[in-house]
């Protein structure tokens, strides 16, 4: 007999803590939950249902989007827009804010989401994975608009990714550390495999994407030459490196067994101060690995400090186990 504890049964008891608590946020997760069990099935099927591939269409961002690019965006509003919480919902796939419909209530929460991050992996059976952050609208059941969503990351009621990998799982904090359930299909129910989740504070593994090594700047350039020199430089010890592509696939890897994840500040595109999205990526991240103890920062500053200038910007973001963000960050004040 099954007798592990279920996300919902989960998010009820936690709800019962939280004085004057209506339901309406766990209503709310439990249909996040149902638009990531939908994902899950589509990303597993996969060519079976004919959603692999590339579409001729750009988001606002200028990438390419790819079929589920779009499918995994229409799940996430489909389950999300009907029941009356949220006011308005922001994507990576969506150049502006989706107001709810006006045949549908409207509530006091936002969501802004990546539907499908790595989507570079999905033609090659790679991990990907969904990200979402949940704030609160300033004006209760008023139409959001795009202001209402440029809060700091430390407003943040609730934030989680799932993970398309060999199993499906759901990562989540609302503030109160990290919890890892894991999707059991005999059952269609999320359970709880990895309560309080926390990242060991040393790493011998390093994540970057060093193709783009001559764009970097000078801290991230002496941070990663030290790592590879191992345990003949100054650091004394080897360093492993890995890159999945997909930000979900790494920020789990280091939430399990710890490391850093870099997408530095570079000068490859000087309109652009980094390549992970506020909003949608370094937000809700930087949410659950403070939670599980690590460090977020872009180099510079704490990314749940920053005020979003608008809906698509873009950050540098250093993650990961609290010992070795804090070395990159000290290169980067000297
Ligand atoms: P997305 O698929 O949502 O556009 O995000 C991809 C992101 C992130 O998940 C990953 O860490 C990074 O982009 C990979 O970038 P490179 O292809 O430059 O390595
Ligand atoms: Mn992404
Ligand atoms: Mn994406």
């Amino acid at each position: 007999m099954h007798t592990g504890t279920t996300l919902t049964q989960f998010i009820i008891e936690e709800q019962r803590h939280i004085a004057g608590a209506t339901g309406d946020f766990t209503a709310l997760l439990n249909d996040v939950v149902t638009a990531i069990k939908t994902i899950s099935n589509a990303v597993n099927k996969g060519a079976l249902i004919g959603v692999m591939g590339a579409l001729e269409t750009e988001n606002v961002q200028g990438e390419t989007q790819k079929k589920l690019d779009v499918i995994t965006n229409e799940m996430m509003i489909r389950h999300n827009e009907w029941a009356g919480h949220l006011a308005g919902m922001a994507s990576e796939e969506m150049d502006e804010v989706y107001p709810i419909p006006n045949k549908y209530p409207l509530g006091k929460y936002l969501m802004v989401f990546d539907p499908l991050d790595g989507s570079s992996n999905v033609d090659i059976n790679i991990s990907v994975g969904t990200i979402f952050s949940i704030l609160r609208a300033p004006v209760p059941n008023r139409a959001a608009a795009e202001v209402d969503f440029l809060q700091p990351g430390v407003k943040q009621v609730c934030a989680g990714y799932a993970l398309y990998g060999s199993s499906t799982m759901l990562v989540l904090t609302t503030g109160h550390g990290v919890n890892g359930f894991t999707l059991d299909r005999d059952i269609g129910e999320f359970v709880l495999t990895h309560p309080g989740m926390k990242i060991p504070a040393d790493t011998k593994e390093f994540a970057i994407n060093a193709s783009n090594q001559r764009f970097w700047e000078a801290p991230v350039q002496r941070y990663v030459a030290e790592c590879l020199e191992g345990s003949t430089g100054p650091r004394g010890r080897d360093f492993n490196m890995r890159w999945v592509a997909s930000m979900v696939a790494e920020v789990h890897r280091i939430l399990t067994r710890g490391g850093i994840f870099m997408y530095p500040r570079d000068t490859k595109d000087a309109s652009k101060a980094g390549k992970l999205r506020l909003l949608y990526e370094a937000n809700p991240m930087s949410f659950i690995v403070e939670q599980a103890g690590g460090l977020s920062s872009t180099g510079y500053e704490r990314i749940l400090d920053m005020t979003p200038e608008n809906l698509h910007q873009r950050v540098p973001v250093i993650l990961g186990s609290r010992n070795e963000v804090e070395v990159v960050l000290g290169y980067h004040r000297n």
